[in-house]
């Protein structure tokens, strides 16, 4: 039985102020369910509306890629500046700390090794596991163009009627397979069809025009790395893909490639959230290396 209220303080209900209620911060996120944007808020800082998430599912098909030998000491050190860890199920329990509190990005499509026809990947994990390990989203590689494009755009749409079912959003990862051509045509294509098919956000490469990627993409983009560059021009494709629409980055070999993997990260962070030019996030990195 709960307590009488016995309080002679005036109740206040201030009947004259309405109730708030907020758009959602992110692009084409605003019909989604309370737990949907919650997730996508973890990933995304609500603030800059941005995120830099760390890439380091490399191993699920190419093996201990370099920089990747161990995770352990190479990636848990650069944890704490990444708004969003995107990995393997396998990697998440073998190796990384429950206590962590970033968002996890689980990788959730494979099959083929760098030795096979990659293109024919499958759904690698169940719904239900993500849901055990509190993943913040669910990332699916689509093959537009590819040998296996109806089978990876179909892994995709499958995780989007799960994900939506138990408020986990699908990341669309669009692949560039060696026979794809990465250029702004092609990527605005591909990056389409993931929104259109459900992907709450989609992940792709800079290109030239890139504006009109962002522009004709209803949900937010965030950039892979891709190869490893020079520090400052990885910066400078950063703050351009930014300037260019981009919600964000989601980098692996620029950062842990990198030869000073922790101070690269608090410069893309720079460039991400604080809006700072490449070069003086690179000044910042160089800064950063030297106090080592
Ligand atoms: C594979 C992936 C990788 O996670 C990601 O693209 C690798 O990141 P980077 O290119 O920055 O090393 O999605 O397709």
């Amino acid at each position: 039985m709960p307590e009488v209220d016995t309080s002679k303080k005036e109740k206040e209900f201030h009947p004259e102020i309405p109730q708030k209620s907020e758009l959602f911060f992110l692009k084409g996120s605003n019909s989604y369910d309370w737990g949907m944007k919650n997730r996508l808020a973890r990933i995304f800082n609500p603030k800059s509306g941005k995120t830099v998430m760390l890439a380091f599912d490399h191993g699920y098909f190419q093996g201990p890629t370099t920089g990747l030998e161990r995770v352990d000491l190479t990636i848990l050190p650069l944890a704490p500046h990444a708004d969003a860890l995107m990995l393997t199920r396998g990697i998440l329990r073998s190796t990384i700390p429950a206590s962590l509190t970033n968002a996890m990005v689980m990788r959730a499509s494979g099959g083929p090794s760098i030795l096979k026809e990659l293109s024919n990947e499958q759904i690698a994990v169940d719904v239900e596991d993500c849901v055990r390990m509190n993943v913040s989203a669910m990332a699916v590689q689509v093959f537009i163009g590819g040998e296996h494009e109806t089978q990876s755009v179909h892994n995709m749409t499958r995780l989007v009627d799960l994900g939506n079912r138990v408020g986990i959003p699908v990341l669309g990862v669009t692949a560039v397979g060696k026979d794809l051509t990465r250029d702004v045509k092609y990527i605005r294509l591909a990056t389409r069809i993931c929104a259109e098919l459900g992907a709450a956000f989609v992940k792709t490469y800079f290109v030239p025009e890139f504006e009109t990627v962002t522009a004709s993409c209803p949900v937010p983009i965030v950039i892979a790395g891709g190869k490893k560059l020079p520090e400052l021009d990885a910066l400078q494709m950063a703050r351009d893909a930014i300037d260019q629409g981009a919600s964000g980055v989601d980098m692996g070999r620029n950062i842990f490639q990198s030869d000073a993997p922790v101070p690269m990260i608090q410069a893309v962070r720079k460039v991400v959230h604080e809006g700072m030019s490449a070069r003086d996030a690179f000044e910042y990195y160089q800064t950063m290396k030297n106090r080592k």
